[in-house]
């Protein structure tokens, strides 16, 4: 290879729609043709692949096949909800046969390389991108990280029906500062280590083919060029063998965020500080070969790069099949079965957030099939693009069945009355005044409201305030002023703050952006057909004063433990505490909280220890044991004392004290779901390793010690009762 053809392996271009700054290059023909690019993006169909891969591999000089990626993040055509309610169903096995089919359909168009998963730990809900991950928790989220993986890239990447995975965003990009996207982010070492690392170190356990860097700097140094982070803590400590590919033009930013001032120094501190492939701002393409000639970068290094970006195009199979199969790629697509799955994702998706009594009666959910006559009103009940959330890849808004559709088809013309009531953002009185006279015609009432989910979700669209947006807050007061049972539906991104809405409204559902199954899996949940058991991933805040807001938070030195903190502080002992003067501490809901048609019961959690080593503990982590000897039982009663069967997520929680570092109050280290009948019990155990009881100490290292264990099975980050034990020497 030439050193021009090396450098072409480290290069690619948007060639579809761009979604991102442009960078001027478009020539892709003869550029591929010159062995000047290695991946290309954003194209969508086996044929646009096909033209391009046919000039690569039959009039280039050295024949390599292209790779093709593209952003299929939750689904490909059949579009699953948005990753943050993926998450929400708390189930990595269903999130890995969702990334199956995704993988099945991208492959089909001649897609091999997907820019997913978000692992990005995301604690504050003003960051549109928390839409796109798994949350705040760094267990949950590893869970769902190798999830992904596992689904995307199968048992053999070079399977026709596998893609490889692209965790991202390397790293801290959740933590931007104010919640504003792009912006800067401080981490200490530690905290990083703790919380935002452990997802992508699972992702690439589970032998993610590639990995995305971040756009922010890390404490003053950019993610695009941290030796430390894409260096010492990827290669060296981890091992990774996979392509590292820059964001975008996330290369040519160094020069904005002050670190070079050209393209050449941008190049040369983003190569040499661990970026394999340059996205879109085309300085590899411009300065790398001079770069190498010049001295400044050992061809060594390119030669290394290089052979990863080749690995990875044989483990693909490209080499053997660059070709994708045109006459198959449309029956891969919306598949019976891929379409009974997205339905049960979105079913397993919503959280149930309150189901009150209405006055003086039952909850309000699930309906009665009884029930008569229904007004569905909102901005979110008949628009089938908001369905598909942000980054829908091939998604269609055609294919999106809206509740309102589905509504229509159950109860028929006369048992629905529908009303816009207004937009997401504008709409007019008249509007107000036609749903409020569509609503005194019902039996109930339910509120589909919410977020515009390509304006205020995902990339570029974080928020200052998070209540409902437009008018929607005005039709909702003045709906559940005509005194009708009202069930409030909320579609979006992140958690809004609306206490309004959770003092006033009896029933209020979570439903995300649920994708093509939306309406058909609403029905079912709001009839009982399905028993909602979706948990919250990141903690809902009651003002964006609080955020960033997590429950695995320190417990400070001045905690406000039990104080009442709904009320200004009455003395000293109130007020010299961590608290606000104006909201309380606690979120709206918290992490891992969800309810459910039925009633679960928590049984005092039982040890099988009451003491452990930390050595023997130590050994097992060297050894790199999950469980062992060193392990202790843990477990609990839980009984379903409803009268519907149900899927209840028992959670594991363990607090540390006594220890080098201070550590969170509680920090999920395990969980498991259960079916439980009505009046069954199952005895949930959990077997707790080292992993559970080591932490990244005062030394910087990772390591279990002697100290105080609190442990807790329960529903929620926030309840349930607790055990303790110790660890010694
Ligand atoms: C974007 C996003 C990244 C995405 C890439 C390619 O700017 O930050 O998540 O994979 O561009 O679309």
């Amino acid at each position: 290879m030439t050193l021009e053809e090396k450098v072409g392996q480290l290069v690619q271009y948007s060639a579809g729609q761009p979604t991102g700054p442009g960078t001027g290059r478009t020539d892709y023909d003869s550029m591929i043709r010159k062995g000047e690019v290695g991946a290309l993006f954003n194209i969508t169909t086996a044929r646009e692949v096909n033209v391009y891969q046919r000039i690569a591999v039959e009039q280039s000089r050295l024949r390599i096949p292209l790779l093709f990626g593209l952003d299929v993040i939750h689904g490909f055509r059949t579009e699953f909800p948005i990753p943050l309610g993926l998450a929400s169903s708390w189930d990595p096995q269903l999130v890995e046969r969702a990334a199956r089919v995704a993988a099945r359909e991208a492959s089909a168009s001649g897609i091999r390389w997907t820019f997913s998963p978000v692992v990005d730990i995301a604690r504050d809900a003003r960051w549109g991108r928390m839409a796109e991950g798994s949350g705040e928790d760094p267990y949950l989220g590893s869970a769902m990280a190798s999830a992904y993986v596992r689904g995307y890239q199968g048992t053999r990447l070079d399977a026709a029906d596998s893609i490889a995975a692209c965790p991202k965003h390397f790293v801290g990009y959740g933590a931007a500062e104010g919640g504003r996207d792009y912006n800067s982010v401080e981490l200490s070492e530690h905290t990083l280590r703790q919380f935002y690392l452990p997802p992508f170190h699972a992702a690439v356990d589970a032998g993610a083919a590639t990995l995305m860097g971040a756009f922010n700097s890390l404490n003053a140094v950019p993610a695009s060029a941290n030796p430390f982070t894409l260096r010492q803590i990827l290669r060296t400590e981890w091992g990774f063998q996979g392509v590292v590919d820059s964001d975008w033009t996330s290369v040519a930013e160094l020069v904005a965020h002050g670190i070079a001032n050209d393209g050449a120094a941008a190049a040369r501190k983003a190569f040499l500080g661990g970026v394999d492939m340059d996205m879109a701002s085309s300085l590899y393409h411009d300065h790398l070969a001079q770069l190498v000639r010049s001295g400044e970068v050992p061809e060594a290094r390119v030669d290394e790069a290089v052979r990863r970006v080749l690995r990875v195009k044989f483990a693909l199979g490209l080499f053997e099949h660059p070709y994708s199969d045109e006459v198959k790629e449309a029956a891969a697509m919306l598949r019976p079965e891929s379409l009974t799955l997205a339905r049960t994702a979105a079913e397993q998706s919503f959280v149930l957030l309150k189901n009150s009594a209405s006055p003086g009666g039952a909850p309000i959910l699930p309906l009665s099939t009884e029930t008569r006559t229904i007004a569905l009103i909102g901005p979110l009940a008949d628009d089938q693009n908001n369905m598909l959330g942000s980054w829908a890849a091939r998604g269609r808004a055609e294919d999106v069945v809206t509740l309102r559709a589905a509504l229509t088809q159950k109860l028929g013309v006369d048992g629905l009355r529908y009303a816009k009531g207004t937009e997401i953002i504008g709409g007019s009185d008249d509007q107000i005044a036609d749903a409020v006279r569509t609503a005194e015609q019902a039996d109930v009432v339910i509120l589909a409201l919410g977020e515009d989910a390509p304006a205020m979700t995902g990339e570029a669209a974080s928020r200052a305030h998070l209540g409902l947006p437009g008018r929607q807050q005005q039709l909702l007061e003045k709906i559940v002023a005509t005194g009708k049972p009202v069930v409030l539906l909320l579609f979006s991104g992140r958690p809004l703050t609306m206490p309004w809405a959770f003092e006033h409204v009896p029933a209020v559902v979570a439903a995300w952006f649920p994708g093509v199954q939306a309406g058909p899996a609403l029905l079912r949940a709001l009839f009982g057909e399905v028993n909602p058991s979706g948990k919250l991933v990141v903690s809902w805040p009651r003002a964006v004063g609080q955020e960033p807001l997590y429950y695995n938070a320190l417990n400070t030195g001045r905690p406000a433990g039990n104080i009442d903190l709904t009320r200004p502080p009455k003395n000293g002992d109130e007020k010299f505490v961590s608290r606000y003067i104006d909201v309380p501490n606690s979120p709206q809901f918290p992490f891992g909280y969800g309810l459910s048609y039925s009633n679960y019961q928590y049984g005092q959690p039982r040890l099988s220890k009451e003491q452990l080593s930390a050595g023997a503990l130590n050994d097992e982590l060297c050894a790199g044991g999950r469980a062992s000897n060193a392990a202790v039982e843990v477990s609990a009663d839980v009984t379903n004392t409803g009268t519907r069967a149900g899927e209840e997520t028992v959670q594991l929680y363990v607090r540390l004290q006594g220890t080098s570092v201070a550590l969170p109050v509680r920090a999920l280290s395990g969980f498991q779901r259960v079916t439980l009948t009505p009046g069954e019990t199952k005895k949930v155990t959990f077997t707790v390793g080292p992993d559970a009881f080591a932490f990244w100490n005062d030394q910087n290292k990772f390591a279990v010690e002697p100290a105080r264990v609190t442990i807790w099975v329960s529903p929620d980050s926030s309840s349930g009762s607790e055990a303790t034990l110790q660890i010694v020497k």
